[in-house]
């Protein structure tokens, strides 16, 4: 009966497994198994699941025969690329030098301190993430910070905390 049990549960797994891998075979599908095609494969998958599960890693690096640890170096050195999860609300602040200059930083403490996490992570009720990117190309308003890809130029502290009760 116990035995039965740990395959019902371990089935449920597979399933999920089985449908991720499934979706990701069609990802791969959509291109030729040359090594040129891996940081537009990441992307598709990035933007789908809001971040490169292990999984995928994985059947990314048999498709186009490129090692994991290669794989893994590309998806950490390129900050679009997540290895978990973000939140409902992406926020990114700009540290470009345009918006560095005019206290982005100060953003980004504060963004910290009201949410209680650090760069690169999601509240624990997975609403929020923070990151930090390099100059999204709106120098001209800067500092901004971005919510899901929506940039709020000129920003400031007040701002930020407008945005936030906003979606609080
Ligand atoms: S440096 Fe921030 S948008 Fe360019």
């Amino acid at each position: 009966m116990e035995e039965k049990n740990i395959q019902e549960e371990g089935s449920c797994c597979n399933c999920m497994d089985e449908k991720l891998e499934k979706e990701l075979d069609e990802i791969l599908e959509k291109y030729t198994n040359s090594k040129d095609n891996l940081i537009q494969i990441l992307n598709e998958v990035q933007i789908k699941y809001g971040y490169i599960p292990q999984i995928a890693q994985r059947k990314i690096s048999e498709y186009l025969g490129i090692p994991m640890a290669e794989i893994y170096g590309v998806i950490t050195f390129y900050s679009r690329f997540t290895l978990k999860p973000k939140g409902k609300y992406a926020i990114s602040v700009c540290l470009g030098t345009a918006c560095f200059v005019k206290g982005s930083e100060k953003i980004m403490e504060r963004l910290k301190q009201r949410l209680n996490i650090s760069e690169g992570e999601t509240t624990p009720d997975g609403k929020f993430s923070i990151d930090a990117t390099r100059c999204v190309g709106a120098c001209g308003i800067a500092p901004v910070f971005t919510v899901n890809g929506e940039v709020y130029g000129k920003a400031t502290v007040k701002k930020l905390d407008e945005v936030l009760d906003s979606l609080q």
